[in-house]
């Protein structure tokens, strides 16, 4: 089994080994607790620059790979689309060239068009992490999914999982599937017929069952997580409307008795109340939606660390 990570770029979870993603996981590990101390940074990556290009909204991605570049000592640029040169119509491929002109040791791409972060990688030289692209991939939402699973149930392997909702239109649910699987666990995917096609079925080898019911696939589960609706990526009416959608698919209490005693309860961000998730659940006890983002800061802080030119040798030395 693989036990180094040593690609350049981070693009999706799908070309990844099992060796591969238990490293990253592992790594992120080893990071989870400088978060914890009274002075959140060690030297890592000081001198490196970190740049985050995102094309698209976002909150916890974009905040955390900035904090997690800071946490190990690199220089953290951000740049959003309306403030930048794209807006006077530049392309993608411009706009990248013209950063790496500037000697960045990573560039951090959230872009709406799938294989985005792809493109920029065969074009140029820097690594590239994606952040997002499109319905395709985010492979960074994937690992803190898995670390925050293997912090709350000790392993991946063996467990039943269930994701429900907008599976159709999420790079979340993509990731999540290719990990999972790949890592042992059995997924359930549950939905309206639209939002999860039968095709999906054939994304995987094995380990992956479509259901039609949201009970059937929260049946016995040890992890349910939910999808938000993802109304920026629908070009037509998926479902009659919101509130319906909000009766037939939206996870509440009385769900949860069907999973396993322990079941977790993950979303993504950012959650619809009262539509894809009951309030009651999304504070509730089994809930684990925070500490899925403070996860994603030891995760990215693990892919910057591999990627951006940090060496497992140091990080020891230096006892974290
Ligand atoms: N989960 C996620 O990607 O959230 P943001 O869109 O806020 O980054």
């Amino acid at each position: 089994m693989t036990t180094t990570f040593k690609r350049k770029h981070l693009l999706g979870i799908r070309e990844l080994a099992a060796g591969e993603i238990t490293h990253l996981l592992d790594t992120a590990e080893t990071f989870r607790d400088i978060s914890r101390r009274e002075i959140k940074k060690v030297p890592a990556l000081r001198g490196r620059t970190v740049i985050n290009l995102f094309f698209e909204s976002s909150t916890r991605t974009r905040t955390s790979f900035e904090i997690a570049a800071k946490r190990l000592s690199a220089d953290a640029i951000n740049i959003s689309v309306s403030t930048s040169s794209v807006s006077k119509g530049e392309t993608l491929l411009d706009t990248a060239r013209n950063l790496e002109a500037m000697s960045p040791d990573c560039i951090v791409v959230r872009h709406s068009m799938a294989g985005a972060p792809a493109h920029l990688a065969r074009m140029g030289n820097a690594p590239i992490v994606n952040a997002g692209d499109g319905a395709h991939e985010h492979p960074t939402q994937a690992l803190l999914d898995a670390l925050t699973i293997r912090e709350y149930k000790g392993r991946i392997a063996g467990l039943k999982v269930a994701i429900l909702g907008d599976v159709l239109h999420s790079r979340v649910a993509r990731s999540n599937i290719h990990l999972l699987t790949k890592l042992g666990a059995t997924v359930a995917i549950a939905g309206p017929g639209t939002l999860v096609p039968e095709e999906f079925g054939e994304l995987v080898d094995e380990g992956l069952r479509v259901e039609r019911g949201i009970e059937a696939a929260i049946e016995g589960a040890d992890v349910v997580m939910i999808l938000r609706i993802q109304r920026e990526r629908q070009d037509s009416a998926f479902f009659p409307s919101m509130r319906e959608y909000a009766v037939h698919y939206g996870l509440k209490p009385k769900h949860l008795e069907r999973a396993a005693r322990d079941a977790i309860v993950m979303h993504p961000g950012p959650i619809n109340r009262g539509i894809e998730i009951a309030s009651e659940i999304a504070d509730g006890s089994r809930s684990l939606i925070l500490d899925q983002v403070a996860n994603g800061v030891a995760v990215r802080m693990a892919v910057l660390y591999l990627l951006a030119g940090g060496g497992r040798a140091e990080l020891e030395d230096k006892g974290h």
